[in-house]
C-alpha cells in the first residue's frame, strides 16, 4: 500500500461519498419532519364522527398517553391511556403526547448497530467510509491510529438490548392500531389507511426481529456466530430465523423508518381533510 495514498486520501477512486450523503439527507429529513409532526399535537387521528369503535391513529402518537381535548383531529378521550392532559405537563411543546413516547423508538434506533454505523459515517465522518481518511483531528484506521469513534457513547449504546424489549412491546401496540383501523364507527371495512397502518407493524417487526441483540439473546448469549447449536436446537433454530431477517437489517431499518413517517403523513392529511381516504365505508 502506497503511503502517499494513505495520507492523501486516495485509497479509493469510486464515489464512496454517495452512501454517507444519502444517509445524511435521509436521516436529516426524517428528524426534521418527525420533530415537526411531534410538535403539532393535533391531526393525528381520523374517524368519521368520532363515535363507536375504530379509526386511524398516527404511529407517532401511539400509545396516546394523555389527550388535550381542545385540539382538532384527536382520538376520543377513552383512547387515552391516562385521560385528559394534566396541568403539570402544560410546558410540553404543543401539549403533544408524541413527546411522551418518543424516547422509546428514538433510543432503539439511535443505538441500533446499523444506524450507529450509518450516522457515525454520515454525521461525524469518523470515518465517512471504509479506507477513507476522516476529517482532521478524528483518528482512523487509515492513518494507523486507533479508531475511537464509538468510545464516547459506548456506555450509552449498551442500552440497546433494553430498548429492544420496549420495541417489541411497540410492535404489539401498533398491531392493535392496525386492527382498529379496519373499523369505523364499529363497522368492519377496509381503507387505504388500514392497509398503510397494517404494513407499518409488519415492517417494524422485520426490523426488530432482525436485531443483532435479539439474535445474540435467542442464540443463547454466545459471542460466536454458530455456537447456538451447542445450547439446544430451539435456540439454534431461533438464531437462524433472526439471522434471515438480520441479513436485510439495513433494508428493514430504512423501510420501517420511511413507512412510519409516511403513515403519519397519510393520517395527518386525511384528518385535516386535505385528502379523502378511499375505503369501503363510503365516507
Ligand atoms: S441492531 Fe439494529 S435494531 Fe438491534
Amino acid at each position: 500500500m502506497n503511503k502517499n495514498n494513505i495520507l492523501t486520501n486516495k485509497l479509493r477512486n469510486d464515489k464512496w461519498w454517495i452512501s454517507p450523503l444519502l444517509v445524511l439527507l435521509g436521516l436529516l429529513s426524517f428528524i426534521i419532519y418527525s420533530t415537526w409532526a411531534a410538535w403539532q399535537g393535533e391531526y393525528f387521528w381520523w374517524s368519521a364522527g368520532n363515535e363507536g369503535f375504530g379509526g386511524y391513529l398516527s404511529p407517532f402518537y401511539s400509545p396516546t398517553v394523555f389527550i388535550d381535548s381542545t385540539k382538532p383531529g384527536i382520538p376520543p378521550i377513552d383512547h387515552a391511556l391516562l385521560g385528559l392532559w394534566p396541568k403539570w405537563l402544560s410546558w410540553l411543546p404543543g401539549q403533544s403526547p408524541a413527546w411522551l413516547i418518543l424516547i422509546f423508538p428514538l433510543s432503539f434506533r439511535f443505538t441500533c448497530y446499523y444506524y450507529r454505523k450509518a450516522y457515525y459515517r454520515a454525521f461525524a465522518w469518523s470515518p465517512p467510509a471504509c479506507s477513507i481518511q476522516p476529517v482532521k483531528g478524528i483518528p482512523s484506521k487509515v492513518t494507523g491510529k486507533e479508531y475511537k469513534g464509538e468510545t464516547g457513547l459506548l456506555i450509552f449504546q449498551n442500552i440497546h438490548r433494553y430498548a429492544m424489549y420496549f420495541a417489541i412491546i411497540f410492535i404489539f401496540i401498533l398491531s392493535y392500531d392496525a386492527y382498529i383501523s379496519f373499523f369505523n364507527n364499529g363497522n368492519f371495512g377496509i381503507g387505504v389507511g388500514s392497509i398503510i397502518l397494517l404494513i407499518n407493524p409488519i415492517l417494524l417487526g422485520c426490523y426488530v426481529f432482525g436485531c443483532h441483540s435479539l439474535r445474540h439473546l435467542v442464540g443463547g448469549n454466545f459471542d460466536c456466530y454458530s455456537c447456538s447449536l451447542y445450547r439446544n436446537q430451539v435456540s439454534h433454530n431461533s438464531w437462524k430465523i433472526v439471522t434471515m431477517l438480520n441479513r436485510r437489517h439495513q433494508l428493514f431499518a430504512w423501510l420501517s423508518l420511511i413507512w412510519v413517517g409516511f403513515a403519519d403523513v397519510y393520517v395527518r392529511l386525511v384528518s385535516m381533510g386535505i385528502i379523502n381516504d378511499l375505503n369501503t365505508w363510503e365516507l
